[in-house]
């Protein structure tokens, strides 16, 4: 059983930000977090940063150390961490692994990406570095093409309609209309999400998450410590990671996340529940195709059944299993290194109903599924109200 709680979550704005430059960004989240949490930054004791490039996307090597300077941490052990598009999940994990061992009291887990500064292109080409150079990058895939290979491999063996993947477009954009954070709050219609110009077939543009700038960052403590910091805090009851092959093609099966379905079996055992025991998650719809496969690996819907549920309107907010709730990737945005901890600030919110007009009713338990890369990499976390 896992002992850290939340005491305090912040998140900037997702979208483009020329305004700001990375330890600005990181600096808003991580202040906002600290000053909830009721303490100094002073009082924070480590820091496990997740970032994809910032060497790629605004030529900075070795950020953890400046982003805490600037926050007013200076000092402090402060560690990047890079799990491609899971990197601030890994972060996260790292930073309840050094409560639970036992050296750290205070630790601020954060994740931050300016990507933005780059023309699209180049970071297309970056972001591709998270797949494998020799089979995939290399000969010329790029991740809108990585994921329609899943999703032709989703329609081939169940039937899957690009309407399904528009539900998840068009329910992503509606609930994102009430996250003042999200990059796009603008409802869309199934005819506009399928009438968008084509990325890489069957995926349109509406079925890409959209390139972010934007940092998210949480303050953890001991849950026996927690409520000296504040009277709502959100228990982490469960925090896993799994692996799997680097590429493709040495898969058994591209309608499925490996990676996912064991972290998460690992994390339902770890915190001895079931799918149906899920109240709402946050889960990585970097492309529409990925939502419906995540609600299958996480054992919400049977395999083949994610995209008639998205359909059928059960993912909805008041429905039986409400699923990003934020806006999710495709409409809050995805700053790649700031999405894992993201989800997890879409938890506290919500575990402690303070998620205004998204709020899900009875919201006890919640789960974050974010992953890196092809799905080479998957970190899960459940957390439950206190
Ligand atoms: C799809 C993609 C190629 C579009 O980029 P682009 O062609 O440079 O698009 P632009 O930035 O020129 O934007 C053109 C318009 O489309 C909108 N737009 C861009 N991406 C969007 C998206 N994903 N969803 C909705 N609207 C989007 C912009 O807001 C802009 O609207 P406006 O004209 O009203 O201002 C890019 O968003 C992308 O690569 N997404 C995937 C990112 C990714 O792979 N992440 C990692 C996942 S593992």
């Amino acid at each position: 059983m896992i002992n850290v709680s939340v005491v305090g979550a912040g998140q900037t704005k997702f979208g483009r930000h020329p305004e700001y430059d990375l330890r600005e960004l990181f600096s808003f989240a991580a202040v906002e977090a600290i000053e909830e949490a009721g303490i100094s930054p002073t009082d924070v004791e480590a820091a496990f940063i997740g970032n994809l490039s910032a060497d790629r996307f605004n030529n900075q090597c070795h950020i953890a150390p400046m982003m805490v300077d600037f926050a007013g941490m200076k000092g402090i052990p402060a560690t990047k961490c890079e799990a491609a598009c899971a990197s601030s999940a890994t972060a996260l994990r790292a930073a309840i692994l050094a409560i639970e061992s036992g050296i750290h009291d205070v630790v601020i887990a954060a994740g931050v990406e300016k990507m933005s500064d780059q023309p699209t292109p180049s970071v297309i080409e970056t972001l591709a570095m998270a797949a494998d150079q020799t089979f995939e990058a290399g000969p010329g895939i790029t991740f809108p093409g990585i994921f329609a290979v899943l999703a032709v491999a989703h329609m081939h063996k169940y039937g899957t309609t690009r309407e399904q993947f528009a539900s998840v477009a068009v329910k992503n954009h509606a609930n994102a209309v009430h996250n003042p954070l999200a990059q796009y709050q603008k409802e869309i219609t199934m005819e506009k999400a399928l009438s968008s110009r084509m990325v890489a077939w069957p995926l349109g543009l509406f079925d890409c998450s959209p390139i972010s700038d934007g940092a998210a960052a949480v303050v953890l403590v001991r849950t026996k410590e927690a409520r000296k910091y504040t009277d709502a805090p959100v228990k982490i009851i469960a925090s896993t990671q799994a692996s799997d092959t680097m590429n493709l093609c040495d898969r058994d099966d591209l309608s499925t996340l490996g990676a996912a379905r064991r972290a998460s079996h690992k994390a339902y055992k770890q915190a001895k529940l079931e799918p149906q025991d899920i109240d709402f998650a946050e889960v990585h719809d970097c492309f529409t195709i990925a939502e419906i496969i995540a609600t299958e690996d996480l054992g919400f819907f049977k395999p083949g059944q994610g995209g008639p549920a998205v359909e059928q309107g059960l993912t909805r907010i008041g429905a039986e299993k409400p699923i990003n709730t934020s806006g999710g990737l495709k409409a809050k945005g995805h700053p790649v290194g700031a999405t894992g901890v993201s989800q997890l600030r879409e938890l506290y919110l919500q575990l402690r109903n303070e998620a205004g007009k998204r709020q899900v009713p009875n919201a006890d338990v919640g789960l974050t599924h974010n992953v890196g890369g092809t799905g080479a990499s998957c970190a899960i976390h459940i957390a439950s109200r206190w």
